[in-house]
């Protein structure tokens, strides 16, 4: 592999953290494209666990080099409380951990301005749910080129850009009713993050591409999910940045021609967390039994997630919109213990049946799922490793997605460590 991109296929915490892990042990460089640290990624290493929001999980393995890139929103307070923590795990990341100057920063008045417009939204009967980390506010400034870059901590001016800033969005914040911030305190703060974060800032775009020129593999880590796409997904239930995989271009400045292929995870059911239509949602005992057993609480917030069946219309969409080459399929051993398992084929649309994901909220609102049963395999599969050690119902589940999206399965993850992954007889050649 030389460069390949890694996106998840459905609503976010498809576990891509984990897949991110086993690949990089090939891949010299990881990249981060979009996003910020509303991700969450769980990875365990050997016994212990890393929660990482910002920082690509590249960095839990020795010799890897790590990039943000132009296309994420940087939080330098949460950036360096991360940081802290995998300084703690006893991980040296000197000379391996790089900031795009050209990132954005996402700063205390972003978080608020979050925070007061989900109240807003919330009050209007139109609440996203965001992970209230200033996300959609400051790829705003970003957009209305008002925001503040990784690389204007680096000249001079920055100090007074940033007392702008805050003011201006203090007048925001009284307009939406909501206490404003003491600037003082919000200067000292970013300031002192911002000065710690400066030899990490560079320019990521001509370090990636020379590495590039050099025939190193890049993977490019996506964060959040297909359906979050501010363009692509079910808008306006997204978040505020391009997830699909024409991101790693625009969010790296590697250029579309140089990335090779695409890996998608998806999860061998789904779940979402926040609002916004979820066709395949269950609300009964069977929904309980898969939060329960895939411990599906958001890596970020903590909240539950909402739980239901493995839809292949939005998979079908995700292996569209992002050229998947290969699936990741990860959770399968939640369900070791259905009798029965549900796969949506199509969605009825007030009496038609459509096998597209529809354009309109107030339509995908509308779809309920066409079903087809399939017969659980009832037995333990975390301890396979390989493709033939898994049941055979098991297998044709797997056949089955395969089918319906289009793209055949190169790993199935069956627990959480590392070594709990098969590597499929069709994964990518340098792979297997
Ligand atoms: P934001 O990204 O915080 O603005 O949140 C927008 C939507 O994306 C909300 O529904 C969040 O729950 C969702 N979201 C953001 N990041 C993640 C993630 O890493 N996993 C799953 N959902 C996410």
């Amino acid at each position: 592999m030389a460069t390949r991109v890694l996106i998840g296929g459905q609503w976010g915490d498809e576990g891509k953290g984990k897949i991110v892990d086993v690949l990089t042990e090939k891949a010299e460089w990881i990249a981060r494209f979009q996003g910020g640290n509303n991700a969450g990624h769980t990875v365990k290493v050997g016994d212990r666990k890393y929660v990482l929001h910002l920082i690509p999980s590249g960095i839990l393995r020795e010799g890897k080099t790590c990039i943000l890139g132009n296309g994420c929103v940087i939080d330098p307070a949460g950036f360096l409380t991360e940081l802290a923590e995998v300084h703690a795990g006893g991980i040296d990341t000197e000379g391996r951990l790089w900031i795009s100057d050209r990132a954005q920063l996402a700063l205390p008045y972003h978080k608020a301005m979050d925070g007061a417009r989900e109240s807003r939204h919330q009050e209007a009967g139109v609440k996203i749910g965001t992970t209230k980390r200033g996300i959609g506010p400051a790829y705003v400034d970003k957009m209305q080129r008002t925001g503040l870059r990784a690389g204007d901590v680096l000249v001079a001016g920055f100090a007074e850009k940033l007392r702008k800033n805050v003011q201006d969005h203090n007048q925001l914040l009284k307009i939406h009713g909501v206490d404003e911030l003491d600037e003082e305190a919000v200067l000292e703060e970013v300031l002192a993050a911002t000065e710690r974060m400066k030899p990490m800032i560079v320019d990521t775009t001509v370090m990636l591409n020379r590495a590039v020129a050099n025939g190193e593999s890049v993977l490019f880590e996506g964060a959040q999910g297909t359906m979050l796409d501010i363009d692509h997904g079910s808008y306006p239930f997204v978040t505020s940045s391009n997830t699909t995989s024409g991101g790693a271009a625009s969010g790296t400045g590697v250029p579309p021609n140089r990335i090779e292929d695409v890996i998608g995870v998806v999860k061998a059911y789904t779940t979402r967390v926040g609002e916004g239509p979820f066709p395949t949602e269950l609300f009964d005992a069977q929904g309980d039994e898969i939060a329960k057993v895939g411990d599906e609480f958001g890596a970020t917030t903590g909240r539950a997630r909402r739980c239901g069946w493995f839809d292949a219309v939005v998979a079908r969409y995700a292996v569209m919109v992002n050229g998947v080459n290969w699936w990741a399929i990860t959770k399968l051993d939640v369900l070791d213990g259905f009798e029965t398992l549900k796969i949506c084929v199509a969605y009825d649309v007030n009496g038609e049946r459509i096998e597209h994901l529809p354009g309109q909220i107030e339509t995908f609102a509308a779809c309920t799922p066409v079903y087809e049963e399939m017969p659980g395999w009832k037995c333990p599969t975390t301890q396979a490793r390989t493709w033939e050690d898994l049941p055979e119902n098991c297998r044709k589940y797997i056949q089955r997605l395969e089918e319906l999206t289009g793209a055949p399965a190169g790993f199935v993850s069956v627990g959480p460590k590392r070594d709990e992954t098969i590597i499929t007889p069709s994964a990518p050649a340098d792979i297997r």
